[in-house]
């Protein structure tokens, strides 16, 4: 994809195939659409009287108005006017992006990024209109067999930009070109069977990954290396399945001249949960819907997009993505419920349900980590079904006992239009966590199962700021669209932007 800015003046002399100009609802035009409707004898308003209203994700097309130059007017409903933020604004760009991508043509105009919005700048809608544009080319066709299907591909957008602010909006592109292709790989990753996205396929994945970008050093670790480590508690859960598990290191170093030590500052971790399938084990798990337990490494496919983002806009700042990658399948060798495993930490864990294997492959992750001195680490998990019963499928959980770390990932989460929701982390529900026979018991009982999970989480955190997003309402969608989101790459991309700056 190409992503460019169009600076004439007169919108209506743009030669394009497609031109977006937003609608808020009752028909209140933005700027770019008073334009367009003046310039072609009040065709717009003609519609916005009638049957387009501008409600958010409706769009109308208009052809061939006279006096304007472009081949179709859409307009795309941008909701209420008093209510236009930088999600409303994100999902009017990803309505236009999937219209032109759907009707097959190759190339489009958007005016909604001049359209200002609260906590916004013309670089983060520009941001917004790349990255929506990036992601509306998505097709996944990799065992689509005889059913897949060729056709026209989007291939250029350009967002029409006063002349003075080109630059800005440029930068603003670039970076939503590469946040949409980070976004791209995560979905790709989560919606490839579990059959050939497994732990290995996540290794070479990140070897793939290093090999495109200079800045990005891949390493795996196997089972011996992992002994030697002491992570007997991802270990445990490994050790159910054939497949062989990875323990993935990839890091971001910023190019060019590095900073004196003293100035350098401490790398951001992020740590992936990469269960590439969720039977269950032992403590197996109902047959509906167990297919969707693939996209249990969806934390894991955010981290490897996320480095992707971060390699590609070149950030100046030291960024390492961390994967524990594994199956949790019931078998011979697979943990029981009641076994004891001592993690890498030295804390003994009681596995009172070998289905909570999520924390069980992240403590040992998270352990690791101190070894980089991390200025934060951010763990990202589809961990528990109990978030998705919190939360539904629009807020990320968001734990964390750092308010700076904490309001830093919201704020990043609201201009990414990839919102999360903290949730709290109470010393008092790590009582649920008490075992007769270990340190720690691996579940907390029905109440709070978001909580008691981070609190599992948190015992291993103790040597750095940490935050725990559980991503398991928001990573993918089930049913007829079933697909994965790419969340949360979005707010992990916009909250490294800001770290780097
Ligand atoms: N991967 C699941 C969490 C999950 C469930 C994500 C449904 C998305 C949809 C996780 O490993 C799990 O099984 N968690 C258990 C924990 C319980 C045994 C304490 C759960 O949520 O049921
Ligand atoms: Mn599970
Ligand atoms: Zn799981």
């Amino acid at each position: 994809m190409e992503f460019s800015t169009q600076t004439t003046a007169s919108l209506h002399q743009i030669k394009t195939a497609a031109l977006a100009v937003g609608v808020f609802t009752d028909g209140v035009l933005s700027p770019a659409a008073d334009v367009i409707d003046r310039a072609g004898a009040g065709a717009l308003r003609a519609v916005t009287k009638t049957e387009f209203k501008g409600k958010s994700n409706t769009h109308a097309v208009l052809r061939d108005i006279p006096g304007v130059s472009a081949a179709r007017i859409v307009l795309v409903g941008l909701g209420k006017q008093e209510n236009y933020n930088a999600t409303a604004h994100g999902s009017a760009e990803l309505v236009f992006a999937q219209y032109c991508a759907a009707a097959g043509l190759t190339e489009g105009v958007s005016t909604l990024a001049s359209i200002e919005c609260p906590d916004t700048t013309l670089r983060t809608r520009a941001r917004a209109a790349a990255s929506a544009g990036t992601r509306a080319g998505y097709h996944y066709d990799a065992t689509l067999g005889k059913s897949r299907e060729a056709g026209p591909r989007l291939r250029k957008i350009a967002i029409w930009t006063a002349r003075g602010q080109a630059a800005e909006a440029q930068q603003g592109l670039s970076e939503g070109q590469a946040l949409g292709e980070g976004i791209n790989l995560a979905r790709m990753l989560g919606d490839l069977p579990p059959n050939v996205c497994t732990p290995s396929y996540l290794g070479k994945t990140a070897k793939q990954l290093a090999k495109q970008f200079t800045t990005l050093k891949a390493e795996v670790l196997e089972r011996k290396q992992l002994e030697a480590l002491n992570m007997g508690s991802f270990l445990s859960v490994a050790r159910g399945s054939y497949e062989p598990p990875a323990f993935i290191v990839l890091k971001h170093t910023p190019a060019g001249r590095r900073p004196a030590a003293k100035d350098r500052k401490a790398p951001i971790v992020l740590v992936g949960k990469g269960i590439t399938f969720d039977s269950g084990g032992i403590s197996i798990k109902p047959a509906a819907n167990m297919d969707e337990m693939k996209y249990d490494m969806c934390g894991a496919a955010s981290v490897l997009g996320t480095l992707r983002a971060v390699a590609q806009l070149e950030l100046n700042r030291e960024v390492i993505g961390i994967i524990p990658a594994c199956e949790n399948l019931p078998s011979g060798r697979a943990n029981k419920p009641g076994d004891v495993v001592t993690s890498m930490s030295g804390l003994t864990i009681e596995i009172l349900n070998t289905d909570a294997e999520g924390r069980l492959v992240l403590c040992d992750a998270l352990t690791y980590a101190e070894r980089f001195k991390p200025a934060a680490v951010i763990d990202i998990a589809t961990l528990t079904g109990a978030c998705v019963v919190a939360l539904g499928n629009v807020n990320s959980g968001l734990f964390s006992k750092d308010d700076d770390l904490a309001d830093s990932l919201l704020r990043a989460g609201r201009a990414a239009a990839d919102p999360a929701w903290r949730l709290p982390l109470d010393d008092a529900y790590q009582e649920q966590l008490r075992s007769n026979f270990a340190d720690i018991a691996n579940i907390g009982g029905p109440p709070a199962g978001a909580v008691t999970a981070a609190c599992f989480l948190s015992r291993f955190t103790s040597s750095y700021p940490w935050a725990h997003l559980d991503i398991a309402g928001t990573a993918w969608r089930g049913g007829k669209e079933k697909g994965a989101s790419g969340r949360p790459v979005p707010l992990l991309v916009h909250y490294l932007i800001e770290q780097a700056n």
